[in-house]
């Protein structure tokens, strides 16, 4: 049976059983609690909990998830994965395991058609009623099995919903491993569906065999996961997850690729590997991660960087993953459309991740390899010249040989080795990272790189301001947004909040936070920031909005405003307008970006894609996905052509639609946002199709001019893109002219003239001029320099030169090139020292009210003094300060002005005595 079937046959299943079917969520989870998606019952939680209300009671999905804690396991196991599918029947309250038992058995067994007497279950220890109903579906008690917490109970590892649960498993037979059931071999008893009866709440902490319960769910509930790959693999008759249908072509295609047998002893596991990896990198991609050093995109780039690794042990040396992923695509791509229409951004991305990570793979492994071999060879020095344990820096690890962590921080730094990485090639080794080193070391960057941002770390009162929402929330509702339609409302005020807490009423000059049962001013929320303008009482008072957000998880728009005249009480009415001009400017904004975001894909092609953006009045910020700068030539024809669509003023059409419709309509929905049932679409022409609740213009050519004025790079994978739009797209460039007016004036040309010409010929002549000076500058310094050296006399067969040197000869010995030119003047001086003799030189000046000293000594002399910067020294602290410099050149700099001859005697009396020791 295909997984097309097996898909097709548990969703109408329950359907048929009156579950209603919802979408797959995105493997990026709306929970602040969850890196990814690791189950169908994630985007439920809030339905668990009681948060919120499931459009139905009874529920039917297929969530694509993706965990890493059997990361391990991967390619050793036959049946783990990283990305899986899951199917799930869940129960609101409704239902519970009396119910779902029998069907799940039914299913399996009539539907599927697995033999009834494969089949095993286990229970939570103390669920008798588990037990009985299993019993009564026709599975003999012999093959019900009791376990504890760490098999028997279903959390998501954090705060949230959790209750025991079922598990049923499918005998492979004798030849997979031992007798005795799941409790005793989960390779032969292969788990593939999970019942868990949600009723309880968890808190934080627990462990494998402690679940701390904090209190009971608003109603009991179901949930379930059936492992899609897992059922195929007992419905295809094959022996591992990897041979399933939409995975055996997968690795063909690598075998192809490597020319390696991917099912010889030694190339399976890293095959698998490569193959699991790539599937799941696959989806994270096409939801909007890209690989990066932190959360998710850590996570997938150490997928990735696993998956070239076992690349390379597989005998290849190019890049390949992309190839793979094709393949990849071409078997999910029916079922999972985000796969197909991203697929140039899944490509891209791992082209890129490939190239830049290929590059230092070699000199990384060469580098841990040496390492490991280091560490290994003192372990055995040390074990055999000591009877105490090895491991210093962890001996709770004490037998295992310490990898420091440093090796492992430079390996990330430089060679970018994700550290699990390396932990896994050093565990291969038989050694242990010390991860707390590592940790601090990174700790210790994180902190540096916080101090080069100069960021500063606001707590503020951001817990009680959440809490005071809530309260406004609980007792009036959500307030109402009628600002698509209208720029002024009445409305009443039904909460106030200042520093953090709720207040009954604000006092003139005081700043607050104002929240309407009614507004027209749009909340910042999809890039779009939230609108200012102006709200006043029918008895006179006035409040300044300079920004609107929203609050209490999106029900309530927050104005934050200052009170300008008057005051404002909670339940006065109020009259609400929009400052017009701002909000035109930001649908400007607003909609260039749509038309800009079209372009774009039309032009750098489909990998280009909405990473983030601003938009904001007159101006916007667009974050697209793409690998490489985008040159200044199709920077310009981007810019071309958005203003050549924008002045074909193409119609915005704004309508609503379900999810599906807009979907189907091939709507752009975008990475992470999560959107309800009923969604608003924006068409601009027949070029943009976008979901968006932001604001627009009516037609393409209200928006303006369109500039775009900066192209940066914003991590790995992603472009900004800075624009100018509508007034001030003009205001800059009337800015431009009139600095190219005013530097047309200074070269003395008309507007019209050829500036550019005049103005290289005046730089040419500029340079030539230059060029001359510096000749004069350098005669100059030789005349000085053999004045200098007239003044030279001996000491004791040493040659000296100590001399001031006056204001006018400080210019010529020093000049634009600030320091470098005294010391030529020094060796311009040392130059006149007689053949063969052992000869110094020391200058002193005073410039910008400083003493300076610079000291030379040739060659022969290097021979018989301390190093130039010693003799200096003490000449330097007379004028109060130290001495720098290497080799026969040293300088010093001090206050000490009057006290330069002195100083000077000093060097020279040192130049003249000093001995090397
Ligand atoms: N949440 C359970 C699991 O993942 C069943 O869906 O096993």
């Amino acid at each position: 049976m295909r997984t097309t079937d097996i898909r097709r046959l548990f969703l109408d299943y329950f359907r048929e059983r009156g579950h209603q079917l919802v979408p797959s969520s995105s493997l990026v989870p709306d929970d602040p609690t969850l890196l990814l998606t690791t189950a169908g019952m994630v985007q439920f939680k809030p339905y668990f909990l009681g948060e919120s209300s499931p459009p139905k009671d009874r529920l039917v999905s297929l969530q694509k998830c993706v965990r890493t804690v059997d990361i391990d396991n991967i390619g050793t196991t036959d049946r783990h994965s990283t990305f899986f599918e899951m199917l799930g029947n869940f129960s609101f309250g409704d239902y519970g395991k009396a119910i779902a038992v029998p069907w799940a058995y039914e299913f399996l067994t009539d539907v599927l058609g697995l033999a009834p007497e494969r089949l095993w279950a286990t229970v939570y220890r103390e669920d008798d009623e588990a037990v009985e109903l299993w019993r009564r579906v026709g599975i003999p008690i012999e093959r019900i099995q009791r376990l504890g917490v760490a098999e028997n109970y279903w959390d998501t590892g954090g705060p949230g919903p959790c209750g025991p649960c079922s598990e049923i498993f499918y005998d492979r037979g004798p030849a997979y491993g031992r007798e005795g059931g799941p409790a005793v071999d989960t390779d032969r008893y292969l788990e593939v569906w999970n019942l868990v009866f949600m009723r309880y709440l968890r808190g934080e902490g627990g462990d494998e065999n402690t679940i701390p319960i904090v209190g009971d769910l608003p109603r009991p509930c179901l949930e379930s996961g059936l492992g899609l790959e897992r059922v195929a693999m007992v419905l295809q008759g094959v022996d591992t997850i990897h041979d399933i249908d939409v995975m055996a072509p997968v690795m063909a295609r690598l075998g192809q690729l490597t020319g390696a047998d991917v099912r010889a002893e030694g190339q399976r596991r890293p095959a698998r590997i490569v193959v699991d990896h790539v599937r799941a990198a696959a989806f994270l991609l096409a939801d909007g991660v890209l690989p990066s050093n932190e959360g998710r995109g850590y996570v997938l780039r150490r997928l990735l960087r696993r998956a070239i690794r076992h690349g390379r042990a597989l005998g290849v040396d190019h890049p390949f993953l992309h190839d793979l992923a094709g393949t990849v695509v071409d078997q999910l791509g029916q079922v999972w459309p985000e796969l197909t229409e991203r697929r140039g951004l899944v490509e891209q991305a791992m082209g890129h991740e490939e190239d830049g990570f290929g590059r230092t793979l070699v000199q990384g492994a060469r580098l841990l390899d040496t390492a490991i071999r280091r560490t290994r060879e003192e372990a055995v020095r040390r074990s055999s010249t000591s009877t105490t344990p090895t491991t210093p820096a962890q001996p709770e690890l004490s037998g295992r040989p310490v990898l420091s962590g440093r090796t492992a921080f430079e390996l990330h730094d430089t060679f970018g080795f994700p550290v699990d990485l390396t932990t896994e090639i050093a565990a291969e080794a038989g050694l242990v990272v010390d991860t707390d080193r590592f940790e601090a070391l990174m700790d210790e960057q994180r902190r540096r790189a916080q101090r080069a941002r100069g960021e500063a770390r606001t707590q503020g009162d951001d817990r009680g301001r959440g809490q005071a929402y809530r309260t406004i929330l609980d007792r009036t509702g959500a307030t109402r947004f009628v600002g698509h339609d209208r720029l002024t409302e009445e409305g009443s005020i039904i909460g106030l909040v200042r520093d953090g807490t709720e207040v009954p009423a604000a006092l003139e000059g005081e700043h607050v936070e104002v929240v309407l049962d009614r507004t027209p001013f749009y909340a910042e929320s999809g890039g779009q920031v939230g609108d200012a303008g102006v709200i006043r009482t029918p008895d006179g008072s006035e409040l300044r909005v300079v920004d609107t957000g929203l609050g209490a998880g999106g029900d309530l728009h927050v104005h934050r405003a200052e009170v300008v005249r008057g005051e404002l009480r909670v339940g006065q009415s109020v009259h609400a307008v929009v400052d017009d001009d701002r909000r035109s400017a930001t649908a400007r904004s607003h909609s260039a970006t749509h038309v800009l975001h079209a372009v774009l894909r039309d032009t750098l092609g489909d990998h280009a894609r909405q990473h983030g953006s601003l938009v904001a009045p007159g101006r916007l910020r667009f974050d697209v996905t793409h690998f490489a700068p985008i040159e200044p030539d199709a920077l310009a024809r981007i810019q071309d052509e958005v203003n050549q669509r924008l002045l074909s003023d193409p119609e915005v059409r704004i309508w609503q639609a379900s999810r599906a419709e807009a979907q189907e309509a091939g709507a752009i929905a975008l990475f992470g946002e999560t959107y309800g049932e009923v969604v608003r679409v924006v068409d601009i022409g027949d070029f943009s199709r976008e979901l968006c609740g932001g604001t627009h213009v009516g037609h393409g050519s209200q928006a303006g001019p369109v500039r775009l004025v900066g192209e940066t790079s914003v991590g790995s994978g992603v472009r900004r893109i800075e624009a100018l739009t509508g007034l001030d797209a003009l205001r800059y460039s009337d800015h431009e002219r009139v600095l190219v007016d005013q530097i047309a004036a200074l070269l003395g040309v008309p507007r019209s003239g050829d500036i550019l010409r005049r103005l290289q010929g005046r730089l040419d002549a500029l340079a030539r001029a230059e060029g001359e000076l510096a000749d004069v500058r350098q005669r100059e310094r030789a005349k000085l320099a053999e004045r200098l050296a007239g003044k030279g006399r001996d000491a004791g067969g040493r040659w000296i030169v100590a001399e001031r040197l006056d204001p006018p000869d400080v210019r010529d010995g020093h000049d634009a090139k600030q320091g470098e030119e005294i010391p030529a003047l020094v060796d311009g001086v040392l130059a006149h020292c007689p053949p063969g003799r052992p000869g110094g030189a020391v200058l002193g000046m005073v410039r910008d009210g400083k003493a300076q000293l610079v000291l030379g000594i040739n060659p022969a002399m290097e021979q018989l003094t301390a190093p130039a910067r010693d003799l200096l020294r003490p000449a330097g602290r007379t004028i109060g300060g130290g001495a720098g410099g290497v080799g026969r050149i040293a300088h010093a700099g001090g206050r000490e002005v009057n006290r330069l001859d002195q100083a000077l005697a000093q060097a020279a009396h040192h130049l003249a005595t000093s001995t090397r020791t």
